[in-house]
């Protein structure tokens, strides 16, 4: 009889992340109750927000209870549904986290298609990071044609739509990367308009070239040192959309040393979370849908094998080991 495998939060990271922070747990298949769906995950979605989950800090969301099933984006297929708009092989995401099979309210589940575009691909650009690019660049960022738009983690799930987007609307996109792989690919393979190499450390000087005149639009998800060199070059009444700060989820907060050009520039930067508003998702979905179904907008993934693979990737993850959009294939 097949069983079901689920991997729980075992105790909460000190600062990395580490294996022993997880639990690996061989369990029954739950059962689908009033109005709701079984699905067999296929996919994983792993996230950087995950470490923040895996604290009791105060953030903006709950955190994952030690015992609990780790929390996380899925795709997969319906087994059994006792929902009227499900039925058996449907294929869905949803958020059953870190288990093969899962159960949840049908409404918590969204049909997607996987006729045409790869299952994987509703997890990454047309999932929760595309969604986030969409949102960040367009709602906050909002750049007018010809502005140039800078993107750090410019490789990665969310950091490589917020590029492409960008160019899509008329803007020059300039990423920051680590390391001349991500780099070439960047420019390379997603058209953007330039990408600077950070960990070569000459980001102020190959900043200057990239944006001569200035940056209009920051798209921030690392934060740190990149963020704090990356504000000196700030355009009188730029924006900046606030999306992650991934450099400091493991440690210490940087002392920034450049805040007062916000001030100076009059910046307008504003923190965000793709799940604020929700009425903002039809609309991404369905622009990004179409870039990359006639492929305008490319994604590259890193795949990791197995739930038992999990924990390994996400560690990977939060030291910049993936490039692209980290995924665990589960069946
Ligand atoms: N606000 C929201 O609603 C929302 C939603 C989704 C994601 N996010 C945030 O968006 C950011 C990107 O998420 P993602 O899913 O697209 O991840 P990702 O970019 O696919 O992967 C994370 C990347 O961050 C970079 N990185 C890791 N540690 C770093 C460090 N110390 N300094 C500089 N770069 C570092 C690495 O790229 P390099 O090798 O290029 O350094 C790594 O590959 C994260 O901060 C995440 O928390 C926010």
């Amino acid at each position: 009889m097949e069983m079901n495998q689920k991997i729980v939060l075992a105790s909460r990271p000190a600062a990395w992340v580490e294996e022993s922070n997880f639990r690996l747990e061989d369990c029954g298949i739950p059962q689908a109750g009033n109005n709701q769906v079984l699905v067999r995950n296929h996919w994983l979605s792993l996230d950087p927000y995950m470490r923040g989950r895996m604290s009791d800090a105060k953030s903006y969301a709950k955190p994952v209870a030690i015992g609990e099933v780790m929390i996380g984006g899925t795709a997969g297929e319906v087994v059994q549904s006792n929902h009227p708009d499900f039925v058996a092989g449907d294929k869905v995401v949803g958020a059953l986290g870190w288990q093969l099979f899962g159960v949840a309210d049908g409404g918590a589940l969204r049909k997607v298609d996987a006729g045409t575009i790869p299952l994987s691909a509703w997890l990454g650009p047309l999932g929760m990071p595309g969604v986030t690019a969409w949102v960040g660049l367009l709602d906050i960022c909002a750049p007018q044609p010809g502005e140039t738009v800078v993107v750090t983690a410019a490789s990665g799930a969310v950091g490589s739509v917020v590029g492409q987007l960008a160019k899509i609307h008329g803007a020059r996109a300039v990423g920051i990367a680590g390391g001349p792989d991500k780099c070439r690919y960047v420019v390379d393979e997603l058209g953007f308009d330039a990408c600077i190499d950070y960990k070569a450390g000459k980001l102020h000087g190959e900043l200057m070239a990239a944006a001569p005149e200035g940056i209009d639009c920051l798209f921030e998800n690392v934060g740190g040192e990149i963020f704090d060199t990356l504000l000196t070059q700030m355009k009188p009444f730029s924006r900046i959309a606030l999306c992650g700060l991934i450099s400091q989820y493991n440690g210490a907060p940087y002392p920034m040393q450049n805040i007062r050009a916000v001030l100076i520039n009059r910046i307008r930067m504003q923190g965000f979370i793709v799940f604020d508003d929700l009425s903002r998702w039809p609309p991404a979905l369905e622009e990004l849908t179409g870039h990359v179904a006639s492929g305008r907008i490319k994604y590259r993934e890193s795949v990791a094998d197995g739930l038992a693979a999990a924990p390994a990737a996400l560690i990977s993850l939060l030291k910049g080991g993936n490039f692209g959009k980290q995924l665990v294939r589960l069946a």
